[in-house]
């Protein structure tokens, strides 16, 4: 049985990409799988994830990025993105998918709807938007696993300019407002910090057993 935490041991945020060593498609779209089987909270995955190859818009992003060099020698950059719009619209659409993958009938589904329309459509929008950012944080938390179990690197990044990566992949025209930002690929042998022992703190401090 292959231990699960020594892949986690494995993994280090990746500062350093090996540029010319490319992460395959079918490996990409192993992980775009993990992230699509996140959980989220009632299944409404409130996000969308922009997926980039392209050079050209890797630069246009690099400033607003403080110019970290995984934006660029990475094989892709994704970008975790809030769904700005979660209306009564959007979750018709969610029952829709449960109705018909599950052959349910909608009316089954009345109880769930006024639950969620109170819980989450009826917040205000800032509330809702920082909600539908925390949703995307738990795919990125996939993400990380699911790569440090498939030897795939990963750095994610908080530090770039939501502003900015907005405005230069033009988000708001797609519903949409940069959350978190990952990098994926294959770690240089030159990144010193894959040797470096991980810091974290003594259970003792983390967990609270009652
Ligand atoms: C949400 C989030 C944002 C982060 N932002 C950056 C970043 O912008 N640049 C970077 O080099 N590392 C970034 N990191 C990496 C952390 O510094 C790193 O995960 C932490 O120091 C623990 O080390 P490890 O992941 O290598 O075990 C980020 C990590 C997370 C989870």
């Amino acid at each position: 049985m292959s231990n699960y935490n020594e892949d986690l041991k494995w993994r280090y945020a990746t500062k350093k990409f090996d540029a010319e060593k490319e992460l395959d498609e079918a490996s990409l779209e192993t992980l775009l799988d993990s992230i699509q089987l996140s959980a989220s909270s009632y299944g409404l995955q409130p996000y969308e994830i922009v997926v980039i190859k392209d050079q050209e818009v890797r630069k246009k992003l690099h400033p607003a990025a403080y110019e970290q060099p995984q934006i660029l020698d990475a094989s892709y950059l994704l970008v975790f993105c809030a769904k700005k719009t979660i209306d009564e619209a959007y979750l018709d659409e969610f029952i829709e998918n449960i109705v018909s993958t599950r052959g349910m009938k909608k009316e089954d589904l009345d109880g769930m709807k006024e639950m969620v329309m109170n819980a989450v459509i009826a917040l205000p929008q800032e509330d809702k938007v920082e909600w539908a950012k925390k949703q995307a944080y738990l795919a990125l938390g996939n993400l990380l696993s699911s790569a440090a179990h498939h030897k795939i690197d990963v750095c994610p990044m908080e530090g770039f300019d939501p502003a900015q990566f907005n405005d230069i992949l033009d988000l708001g025209n797609k519903d949409l407002d940069s959350a978190v930002i990952a990098t994926l690929g294959f770690r240089s042998t030159e990144d010193q910090l894959q040797h470096a022992k991980k810091v974290r703190k003594p259970k003792e401090k983390l967990f609270h057993r009652i």
